[in-house]
């Protein structure tokens, strides 16, 4: 039993169809990477599972329950948070200014820009955001503006941000699109330590395959929004259909 339980989701776009009968399981407390070229439906897929979009059939259960039908924050609130393929954080915040904003989120349930000033004298609420930035080892920076930060940090920082709501599935969208190497290692050891130190499942969608097989326990294949194959990273790397659909090579 999957802690994440996809079955049968098909997405059409007009004559499009995204995603075509998807099934997936994602094991709890593993790392589950969900490759494929541009296009194979892969952001489609996350959209279905966090309220972004909703399935034209199909089922999507976390933990025994439907996500289908609920809104994003109702599905963060389940316990899935999500890092986006584009970032959103707020470059004209600091890095403490959104640090606040999930914390305050996950209590009232939305965001209102105005409450950030409210919550953000009170000491319980500061507290939370300061040892998120000391796990993240991003305290020193905490009053430089996002915007003026490197990648590898604006995507720390979301990453601390959706941790700090306490996912036990967080969902990763390209994490190291864009990145420096020395940058795409730092968010391999910071995913790897995230894994070691708390009770979490995390599904990642990624190109770079230096990331897919330094983290992942089972890969799935998407190809034109059909699972072409699902299986552990050292069945994956030879297998001929992978290499075809993906790599564009023949075995
Ligand atoms: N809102 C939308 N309206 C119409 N077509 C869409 C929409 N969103 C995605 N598509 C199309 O659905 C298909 C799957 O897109 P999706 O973004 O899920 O791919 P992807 O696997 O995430 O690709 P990439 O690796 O480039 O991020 C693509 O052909 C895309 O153009
Ligand atoms: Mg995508």
């Amino acid at each position: 039993m999957g802690i994440l339980e996809v079955k049968n989701v098909s997405k059409n776009f007009g004559g499009l169809k995204a995603l075509n009968n998807v099934t997936l399981d994602v094991r709890e407390n593993t790392v589950h990477a969900i490759i494929g070229p541009n296009g194979a439906g892969k952001s489609t897929l996350l959209n279905c599972l966090v309220g972004k979009l909703i399935p034209d059939t199909g089922s999507v259960m976390f933990d025994g329950q439907s996500v289908l039908g609920r809104k994003p924050f109702e599905i963060n609130q389940m316990g899935i948070s999500r890092v986006f393929q584009t970032p959103e954080i707020f470059g004209d915040l600091t890095v403490m200014e959104n640090m606040l904003i999930p914390i305050f989120a996950r209590r009232d349930g939305a965001f209102r820009m105005h409450a950030i000033e409210s919550v953000a004298h009170e000491s319980a609420v500061l507290e939370q955001a300061e040892k998120m930035l000391i796990d993240m080892k991003m305290i020193d920076k905490r009053h430089m503006h996002a915007a003026s930060m490197s990648r590898g940090d604006k995507r720390r920082l979301e990453i601390g941000m959706c941790l700090s709501q306490e996912p036990r599935l967080l969902l990763l969208d390209e994490p190291t699109a864009g990145m420096a190497r020395a940058d795409t290692n730092n968010t391999i050891d910071l995913l790897k330590q995230i894994k070691a130190e708390r009770d979490i499942t995390i599904a990642i969608i990624e190109h770079d395959m230096h990331v897919v097989f330094s983290l992942a326990d089972r890969i799935t294949v998407l190809a034109q929004g059909t699972p072409l194959v699902e299986d552990e990273p050292q069945n994956i790397r030879g297998n001929p259909k992978v290499r075809e659909a993906y790599l564009g090579e023949t075995a």
